[in-house]
C-alpha cells in the first residue's frame, strides 16, 4: 500500500474469505494501531471481543440457528434513521442490488436473498469475527470515536494485506452475543467485523459501490 489516499481508494468490503489464517501477532498490530485513533477528550472508547477458532464457530452457530428461527429482539441503539428518507433508501438499495447482482441473486430471489444474509452471521466465513462494544453510558460524540476507530482498523488491517467487512446485521442477535461471550449488561453490542485473506475470484468480492458526489455533502466558503 504505497499512500493513505491509496488505501482509502482501494479499501472495499470483503465478504469471501480464503481458508487461511491471520497470525495473532498481525492482528495486535492492527488493533494497537488502530488504537491510536483520535477520540474526544481521549477516551478511546470501545471494546473489541476477537474470535477465532471453535469460539467463532460456536457463535456463529448460534447466530445462524437465531436466524433461520427469525429470533430477533428490539434493537439495542438505532443504528438507521427510522422511517428512512427516500434519498438513503435508494443508496441502500443500490449497495444492495450491486451485491446480488454480483452473485446472480435475482430481485425476487427471496430464498437467494436470505442464504446471503445468513452469511452475515456464519461472518462470511472469515478466520476472525470481531464483536464491538461501547459503555452504555456514553454519548453519541463517543460513537463517532468508535466509528474511527472501525475505520482505523479497516485500513490498519489492509497495510496489513488483511481484508475486512463490518456486520452490523450482529446487532440484530445481541442476546445471544452477549450470553456467549459473556459481555456485561453495560456495554452496548455495536457491530461486528469479519477479517482475512479475501478471495480475489468471488464475485462479491469484486463490485465497487458508488458515492455521492462532493457536491452533494459539502459546501465551500471563502475559497
Ligand atoms: C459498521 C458497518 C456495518 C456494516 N454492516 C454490514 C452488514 O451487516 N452486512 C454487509 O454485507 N455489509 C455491511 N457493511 C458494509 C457496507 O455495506 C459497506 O461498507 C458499504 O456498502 C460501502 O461499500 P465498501 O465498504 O465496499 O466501500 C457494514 C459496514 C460498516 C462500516
Amino acid at each position: 500500500m504505497s499512500t493513505l489516499f491509496d488505501a482509502l481508494q482501494q479499501r472495499r468490503s470483503t465478504r469471501r474469505f480464503l481458508n487461511r489464517s491471520v497470525e495473532q501477532s498481525t492482528l495486535e498490530r492492527i488493533l494497537t494501531s488502530a488504537r491510536r485513533a483520535p477520540s474526544g477528550a481521549n477516551l478511546q472508547p470501545g471494546f473489541v471481543h476477537m474470535l477465532a477458532g471453535d469460539p467463532l464457530a460456536q457463535l456463529s452457530e448460534r447466530l445462524c440457528m437465531a436466524f433461520e428461527q427469525s429470533d430477533t429482539h428490539p434493537e439495542e441503539y438505532d443504528y438507521f434513521p427510522q422511517p428512512m428518507p427516500a434519498y438513503l433508501k435508494a443508496r441502500q438499495r443500490e449497495v444492495g442490488y450491486a451485491l446480488y447482482n454480483s452473485l446472480g441473486i435475482a430481485r425476487r430471489d427471496i430464498p437467494g436473498r436470505l442464504a446471503q444474509h445468513r452469511r452475515n452471521f456464519q461472518f462470511f466465513d472469515a478466520p476472525v469475527g470481531l464483536v464491538i462494544t461501547i459503555e452504555r453510558a456514553m454519548g453519541k460524540g463517543c460513537y463517532m470515536d468508535l466509528g474511527m476507530f472501525i475505520q482505523s482498523i479497516f485500513l490498519a488491517a489492509q497495510g496489513e494485506g488483511v481484508d475486512s467487512c463490518g456486520i452490523g446485521a450482529l446487532a440484530s442477535y445481541h442476546h445471544i452475543i452477549r450470553d456467549q461471550l459473556d459481555i456485561p449488561d453495560n456495554e452496548v453490542i455495536v457491530c461486528g467485523m469479519a477479517l482475512g485473506y479475501g478471495d480475489p475470484q468471488a464475485p462479491e468480492n469484486q463490485f465497487e459501490t458508488p458515492r455521492a458526489p462532493l457536491d452533494e455533502y459539502a459546501r465551500f466558503f471563502g475559497f
